[in-house]
């Protein structure tokens, strides 16, 4: 990563850390990213022990990691946002390092989750190849980032990405073949790509953005149906296509 991008993002997540508190403050809000970890953690090999979230910013993730395979490792470039973690995970081990210069030896993880930080760098082939180092060979690499397969969704998060003050210009998200082919350059063979997140991604992923839920009584409940709206959407052929995510999962390429 360029020093000029890693600054611009230490300066971004400053400003941001507040908002993330927030956001993860509403049960409705808090129901989906439970789900969305969940559709993350299925790819997880069940002997997981050591594992890694990168990019994990305020905790919330690491906090359902640190429960379910105790010892799992925070890294994050900003510290703010890792000051924040302190409420979910108060003991987990986080460490403040550039994700594109992991400070762990080779084969020091056997799960690596990664879950919106890659369309944060700019050199993501080596983001991918610096995850590949430290994870075992019989470890899985598990990403969700932006899917911009739909030309809409790509042409309003592109505009959302210049507009709005809370993202990079430069940060962009992915069509899932070519997450695909970048993980497979990286030396990864991959196992999993799928999509997730329709309605409530959109409406319950971001009360400080979309606030419509915080207003609406049994918002819980209807997250709930939205997931499950989602899950079939996700599992149709012609329909997933509206999903906001990609997920990807996949593991060192044997020699
Ligand atoms: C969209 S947030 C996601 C945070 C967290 N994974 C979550 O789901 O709430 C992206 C995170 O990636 C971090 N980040 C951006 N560039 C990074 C880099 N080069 N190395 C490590 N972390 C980085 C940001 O500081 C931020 O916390």
């Amino acid at each position: 990563m360029s020093a000029s991008n890693a600054q611009e993002q230490i300066e971004l997540h400053k400003a941001l850390a507040p908002r993330y508190a927030f956001r993860y403050g509403f049960e409705f809000s808090r129901l989906f990213q439970q789900d969305w970890h969940a559709e993350m953690m299925r790819h997880m090999p069940a002997g997981a022990r050591r594992v890694l979230d990168l990019g994990c910013g305020t905790g919330f993730f690491l906090a359902e990691l640190d429960e379910r395979r105790p010892g799992a490792v925070g890294l994050d470039i900003s510290h703010a946002m890792l000051r924040v973690s302190e409420q979910y995970v108060p003991r987990a081990k986080v460490v403040t390092a550039d994700a594109e210069k992991l400070p762990f030896k080779a084969a020091a993880f056997d799960t690596i989750f990664c879950k919106g930080c890659l369309h944060h760098t700019r050199d993501h082939v080596r983001f991918l190849a610096n995850c590949q180092r430290v994870i075992d060979r019989d470890g899985v690499l598990i990403l969700s980032e932006p899917c911009n397969d739909n030309f809409a969704i790509r042409w309003a998060r592109t505009a959302m990405y210049h507009v709005s003050p809370h993202f990079s210009p430069e940060d962009r998200g992915f069509m899932k073949e070519e997450l695909v082919a970048l993980m497979e350059r990286a030396g990864f063979e991959v196992t999993y790509a799928g999509r997730y997140g329709v309605f409530a991604y959109l409406f319950a992923g971001f009360p400080d953005h979309i606030g419509v839920l915080r207003y609406v009584p049994g918002a819980a409940w209807i997250v709930r149906q939205m997931i499950k709206l989602d899950r079939w959407i996700c599992s149709t052929r012609f329909l997933r296509i509206v999903s906001f995510q990609v997920v990807v999962a996949g593991r060192p390429k044997r020699a």
